[in-house]
């Protein structure tokens, strides 16, 4: 079988065929079991999302007009306002939940709290006292440098309650990166603390940050949370200890009435130059789609449901799902703060068993490490509990989603590949698990609302085939531009397709409307006249027996345009040899087709990663193209593998 040429578009080789039907029983007590609801949202989508607006927050003030709309400017429920705290924590507790359980939290070293509704509400109102004490105001950015502790959400909701605009930023990061980011939102307070734990030592963040603050003036204040015990240094008059301050703080703060377009949130993302940028999400319509998409994709029942998102909060991950979705729905959900292998590498299934999770959203990259561990981690614990399970952050391979459903599910969990970025803010392209067919390997089609298509180089629609994701349309958790830039959010978002939002990445779409990403534009490759997905040919690596992990780089070839280099570890039990190479790269050739065969295949221990996961394939190409890696398979050169791994080290923490 030939590949089809589709010289406008990216051509797609890999045929995965398997499909799996909710079943019957899940799909019975489902939330949502009938496939009307896609038709029905398209009839009037605006109509749509006023009616989750309505349904699943409350609002102080209605709003007059649903939705205004001039590209690329979106304003969604105007006139309308509301409070994010409000909905996430008083209305629960007025309604009689004030009991029920927000956040299972659990620290590296096993320390444990369990925080109600009426708890954290609590700590937030005393919080929001805090914030204003310390000169922050309506409007205001207070940057928060934290671990996953259960001060995090407290700030967070603290300064969603007084109106003041929270820019998280990840604990892994450096305080250059930290800086950069104090310096572009202008914040006037950080939230920090002594340290975090992860792998059984303490991150130093006060001392990252104390570098970073040399160079921000528009730093008033510091408050720091004692979570390791380090000694850490305070200035006199800027830093504060959290505990000292929350003793002494009023205990009441009614939530600040905000409009449903203020600011709610900076998150800050890397993008195609080196300077990260700032996305903005504001209040109501951002809520609604968290909300929406939390209820309903993950069939979320909060009597019963214990949710764990194992992201970390610093990500757009944690913000709408840790944070902005469970909560709003009044979830019960697990918060754990460290690493995957400490103490051992079972940690998250003993966390499953104990907690009795029934819904767990983890990333592709989470899932082949588990693979690469082994079966008999999760064996050695119970996960019965679990009804439901979640992938997000880069497409997952067919079989990695394969041993989730298996390995994880019990073979009978439905597994929802659910795509969206940073800037889109809520799911929009994902299964709704008691209608969608599930196809291992797609994250099928857009959600009911959401409108997204695949189009070529020309900005025509392609109806079958591979070419880039586009959004048609504006959605309510659209990222309302880039904080100071709004040339940039234009040029980078609405000027390539007309009229069309353009996400950056590449898609196939089959004969049945199904979306199968292929990874960002960039990580495309183009071998011979023809483009290949890296994320296919990773797929197909993954296949083999053999493989626990696999990254794919174009690297410049003289005579191809671009040679496939990949980048192998080996499942426990395989060595590496040039043999096994060789049968590697056939095996691509017999999944994908002749043009798939990687040129070169390198065995290494590990694959160079950002904190978040994403493997540096930047990274893995400049070494592929910065020498001769000859034109057969490399056995575990030490020195390559030293080069990446030196480079992963110096480089800086994203993308
Ligand atoms: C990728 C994370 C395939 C994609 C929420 C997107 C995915 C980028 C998926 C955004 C998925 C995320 N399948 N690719 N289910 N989910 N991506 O901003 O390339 O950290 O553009 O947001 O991750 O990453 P971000």
């Amino acid at each position: 079988m030939g590949p089809p040429v589709e010289p406008a578009g990216i051509e797609s080789f890999y045929l995965e065929d398997r499909t799996i039907e909710p079943s019957s029983g899940f799909r019975e007590r489902a939330l949502i079991s009938d496939p009307g609801v896609y038709d029905r949202a398209e009839a009037d989508w605006e109509g749509f999302w006023a009616v989750q607006a309505t349904e699943l927050l409350d609002w102080f003030d209605p709003w007059d007009t649903i939705l205004e709309w001039k590209l690329p400017f979106v304003r969604w429920f105007v006139g309308g306002t509301l409070n994010v705290s409000h909905n996430c924590l008083d209305r629960h507790v007025a309604a009689g939940r004030g009991d029920r359980v927000a956040f299972h939290w659990e620290g590296e070293p096993g320390d444990t709290r369990t925080i109600t509704y009426a708890e954290l509400l609590d700590e937030v109102e005393r919080f929001s006292n805090v914030l204003e004490s310390l000169g922050v105001t309506r409007g205001d950015r207070v940057a928060i440098y934290m671990p996953m502790i259960p001060e995090l959400p407290v700030a967070m909701l603290a300064c969603t309650r007084i109106g003041a605009v929270h820019s998280v930023v990840f604990g892994g990061f450096s305080s250059d990166a930290l800086r950069d980011r104090i310096v572009d939102g202008q914040a006037k307070v950080l939230v920090t603390a002594d340290g975090g734990w992860r792998k059984g030592a303490a991150v130093p963040l006060k001392a990252n940050a104390d570098a970073a603050l040399g160079d921000t003036p528009s730093i008033d204040h510091v408050v720091v949370v004692r979570r390791t015990e380090a000694d850490v240094d305070m200035r006199p008059g800027r830093d504060r200890w959290w505990q000292e301050l929350m003793e002494g703080a009023e205990p009441h703060r009614a939530p600040e009435p905000m409009a449903s377009e203020d600011l709610l949130y900076l998150l800050y993302t890397s993008g195609t130059t080196a300077r990260p940028k700032g996305i903005m999400h504001t209040t109501g319509g951002y809520l609604t789609q968290v909300a929406f998409t939390h209820k309903y994709v993950f069939d979320l029942r909060p009597e019963e449901d214990v949710y764990w998102c194992a992201a970390d909060i610093g990500w757009v991950t944690g913000h709408s799902y840790i944070m902005y979705g469970p909560l709003a729905n009044g979830a019960t959900g697990v918060l754990y703060e460290g690493s995957p292998d400490f103490p051992s590498r079972d940690r998250w299934w003993a966390i499953v068993e104990k907690y009795g999770v029934s819904i767990l959203y983890t990333a592709p990259t989470a899932v082949r490490t588990f693979m690469k561990w082994g079966t008999e981690e999760p064996a050695k614990h119970d996960l019965s509990s679990l009804r439901l399970l979640g992938s997000v952050g880069e497409p997952i391979n067919p079989e990695a989603w394969m041993w989730y459903f298996e390995h994880i599910g019990g073979g009978r969990c439905p597994v929802v590949d659910t795509w969206w970025q940073t800037e889109t803010g809520a799911i929009m392209i994902s299964p709704l698990p008691g209608v969608t067919t599930l196809k291992p390997g797609s994250a099928t089609r857009p959600l009911p609302g959401v409108a997204a298509e695949v189009v070529d180089d020309a900005g025509s629609k392609v109806s079958e085939g591979g070419g880039y994701v586009t959004l048609t349309r504006p959605w309510p958790s659209m990222l309302r531009g880039i904080y100071g830039d709004p040339e940039r959010y234009r040029d980078t978002y609405w000027s390539r397709f007309e009229g069309r939002y353009f996400a950056g990445d590449g898609a196939r779409i089959d004969e049945d409307g199904y979306f199968w990403f292929m990874g960002r534009v960039d990580d495309v490759m183009n071998v011979s006249g023809h483009r290949v997905s890296t994320t296919e040919v990773e797929s197909a690596l993954v296949d083999h027996p053999s493989v626990a992990e696999a990254a794919v780089v174009g690297a410049k070839d003289a005579t191809t345009g671009q040679a496939i280099i990949a980048y192998v570890t080996l499942r426990a039990g395989y060595q590496p040899s040039d043999e096994h190479g060789q049968s590697l790269r056939r095996h691509c050739a017999t999944r994908i087709g002749p043009i798939a065969r990687p040129k070169t295949i390198v065995f290494t221990d590990d694959l160079p990663k950002t904190r978040s996961g994403k493997i540096m394939r930047r990274l893995l190409r400049d070494v592929a193209e910065g020498r001769d890696l000859g034109d057969t398979t490399t056995l575990a050169d030490p020195a390559v593998v030293e080069e990446i791994r030196a480079r992963a080290q110096s480089a800086p923490p994203e993308d």
